[in-house]
């Protein structure tokens, strides 16, 4: 086999992951290092840092900005709004924590140089109630220079381009990591006295929507592949929500943002007919009381009335964009009523205007979109455009839950939620934050950035009262390394049994086993195909089908460095796929209709089910265990 050099890196804080909140985890634990005097702090990025996760190409709006200074908001105000939009179920300690600290993190991304567009009166151009607007096509550039300086300045490290693959424990105690480069033949190891999991969500666990020549065409991000949840999964922590999938509606194909379009022109989606789903079916939000009654009416919610005539043949969808712009360049015209030239003259010049920030929408964080739209012809200013349900994705920072359990802040968590560190989850020295952490939804791109922050002191603060490195024997870095690198010892002992390397008796490729996992996702667990609908019987079919992947997961080759980094994320993407299956399984109701549907459990059941479903897989015996957990509010 190939060579592979094994490289030992020694520290204090390791932060696995570059993107938001592990940037925000960089800043923080450097800051606190400093001061502690000799920490080392050390990031380890599977890419690079300027343009890696889920806001590489840039995004339009800051989407969680409280305004707690200016008395626009509270902080308890938030908690009520992702209580509401996720249907009851959120650990509200958390989201206060996060709500709390997040304007202190867009006034640092502002003084860091983040165009953050101001009206007339110098304030902040809000989108809606909580989404503030930037120029952000270079937003991760400038929050991963930061974050980058910070280390520098502290001594820290960061390492790009280097995908980490599993953690390493001691007894119940993180011990680090392992992983490989992506670059060159090295095996990593990663001695730390407290891990932070900042690997983001799960994409292309389901079949997409974007198959053949749009494969990769996803609204999540393809990079972001589970890694977190199998981290924190096989280091033995408990996990959360993992049955909130999130279906995000969008622009068709290219994946287009719809936020600006709903909240900032104000546009109404149809069917095909022109009819407003969301008043002709309001009848059915009273179903889904309280929840349904409030305002805003729950993101799963919404998908559900526009997936109701979807499903009932009256699609395609669409965004009446046309409609929306001509109304408010009309509103402008109607304030010159006397003079009909200069009328004309300011309809004209709202509506260049507002075509475009149609067009800057899209370039800031889905330029293929603006691509899209390019090639189509679709002029928004004429023309309505097509929208339709993504398939399922895992992302906890949005409104999806998924994630570790972990501990609330100490000031305010309920009894049952607080277990000495903020944000640690339940095995010794294993932090999370951002799409890593669960149940704490809402909090987007500056909430994990400054969840990062609060996960990372809490971190260092653990170092200090637990100031020893954990031991690893050789014995357990041997076996990973062998299992790390067995796809390439595979591929290269068995490739010439075949004229054609990738169809070989003794290894699967990892596309073939993606292709496998997919399939099994989309028709089981309710994909894009199935109309997001599953059943018990379905739920346990995929689950036989899924265990002979995972017997297949031992047999997966890889020709190169990438193939390994694939063959990888696959395993990843499928532990993420089996904690959903269970955990569908489990949740004997169809709480977040819009997301998923139990065809033979529907409805809300509170009675049941207004509870946490999560679960442990358990490191000795290799065995799943669920458990409800209670909701406990924090009075508001
Ligand atoms: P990410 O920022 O995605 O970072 C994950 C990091 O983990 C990346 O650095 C990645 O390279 C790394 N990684 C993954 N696997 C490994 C591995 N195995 N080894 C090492 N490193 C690994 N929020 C807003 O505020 N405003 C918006 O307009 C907005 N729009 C969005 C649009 C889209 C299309 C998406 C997907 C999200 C959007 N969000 C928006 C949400 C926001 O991007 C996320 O909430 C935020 O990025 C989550 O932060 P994170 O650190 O958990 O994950
Ligand atoms: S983004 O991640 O791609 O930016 P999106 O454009 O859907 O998300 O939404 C941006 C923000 O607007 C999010 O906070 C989302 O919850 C909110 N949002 C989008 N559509 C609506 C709507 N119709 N009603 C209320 N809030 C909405």
């Amino acid at each position: 086999m190939a060579k592979f050099e094994t490289v030992e890196v020694t520290t204090d804080l390791l932060i696995v992951g570059g993107g938001m909140a592990a940037c925000g985890a960089a800043v923080e634990a450097a800051y606190w290092a400093k001061k502690q005097g000799g920490m080392k702090v050390t990031l380890v990025d599977k890419a690079a840092m300027d343009r890696s996760g889920a806001v590489a190409m840039g995004l339009s709006a800051l989407n969680q900005y409280v305004g707690i200074a200016a008395g626009d908001n509270t902080a308890e105000d938030y908690v009520r709004y992702v209580r509401q939009d996720l249907m009851g179920i959120t650990r509200e300690d958390l989201v206060f924590n996060i709500a709390r600290h997040v304007d202190s993190t867009v006034h640092l991304f502002e003084k860091w140089g983040l165009p953050i567009w101001k009206d007339d009166a110098g304030k902040y151009v809000h989108e809606g109630r909580w989404q503030v607007m930037i120029n952000g096509e270079s937003y991760k550039v400038v929050v991963a220079e930061a974050a980058k300086n910070a280390l520098r300045e502290a001594g820290g490290e960061y390492y790009e381009r280097v995908f980490i693959v599993e953690p390493l424990m001691d007894g119940d105690r993180v011990a680090g990591a392992v992983g490989f480069s992506t670059r060159d033949n090295k095996f990593y190891i990663f001695r730390a006295k407290a891990t932070l999991v900042a690997m983001g969500g799960a994409v292309h666990v389901f079949r997409p929507r974007s198959v053949g020549e749009g494969f990769g065409r996803s609204w999540y991000p393809p990079f972001n592949s589970g890694s977190s949840a199998y981290f924190t999964i096989k280091a033995g922590a408990e996990m959360t929500c993992q049955e909130v999938r999130f279906i995000p509606v969008r622009f068709k194909d290219g994946y287009g943002p719809v936020g600006a379009w709903f909240l900032l022109f104000k546009a109404a989606a149809t069917n095909a007919f022109g009819e407003n789903y969301m008043q002709t079916h309001q009848d059915e939000l009273k179903k889904y009381a309280p929840y349904g009654a409030g305002k805003p009416i729950p993101a799963c919610l919404r998908n559900h009335l526009g997936m109701m005539d979807l499903f009932a043949g009256k699609g395609p969808l669409y965004m009446q964009t046309a409609e929306a712009i001509n109304k408010i360049a009309e509103g402008v015209k109607a304030q010159h009523k006397d003079d009909p030239k200069e009328a004309d003259k300011a309809f004209k010049k709202k509506m260049k205007h507002l075509e475009e920030e149609a067009w800057e929408d899209f370039l800031d964080m889905t330029i293929s979109q603006a691509i899209l739209w390019a090639a189509t012809n679709t002029e928004p200013e004429k023309v309505p455009s097509e929208i339709a349900p993504c398939e399922p994705y895992f992302i906890g920072s949005h409104s999806g839950a998924s994630g570790a359990w972990v501990s609330g802040p100490e000031d305010c968590a309920p009894k049952d939620y607080f277990w000495g560190y903020t944000n640690m989850c339940t095995v010794k020295g294993l932090f999370a934050a951002g799409d890593a952490s669960g149940a704490s939804s809402h909090k987007f791109s500056s909430g994990s950035h400054a969840e990062g922050r609060i996960a990372a002191k809490s971190a260092i603060k653990f170092i200090t009262e637990n100031n020893t490195l954990p031991k690893v024997d050789a014995k357990q870095l041997e076996a990973a390394r062998e299992r790390v690198l067995r796809p390439v010892e595979l591929y290269e002992a068995n490739k010439d049994d075949t004229t054609d390397p990738t169809i070989n008796p003794k290894y699967l490729m990892p596309r073939q086993f993606m292709d496998r996992l997919q399939k099994i996702m989309d028709e089981y667990a309710g994909g894009v195909s199935m109309q997001f609908t599953t059943n018990e019987k379905l739920l346990k079919r995929g689950l036989e089908l899924l265990a002979f992947l995972k017997e297949d997961s031992e047999k997966i080759g890889a020709s190169n460095l990438h193939d390994l980094m694939r063959a990888w994320e696959n395993i990843h993407r499928m532990w993420q796929a089996e904690a959903h299956v269970r955990t569908l399984l489990f949740r004997e109701e169809t709480r977040w209709p819009g997301y998923y549907y139990r065809s033979d459990k529907q409805g809300l059941d509170d009675k049941d089910w207004k509870v946490f479903a999560n679960c442990k897989w358990d490191r000795t015996s290799g065995e799943w265990g669920f458990m409800k957990r209670p909701i406990v509010g924090i009075g508001v």
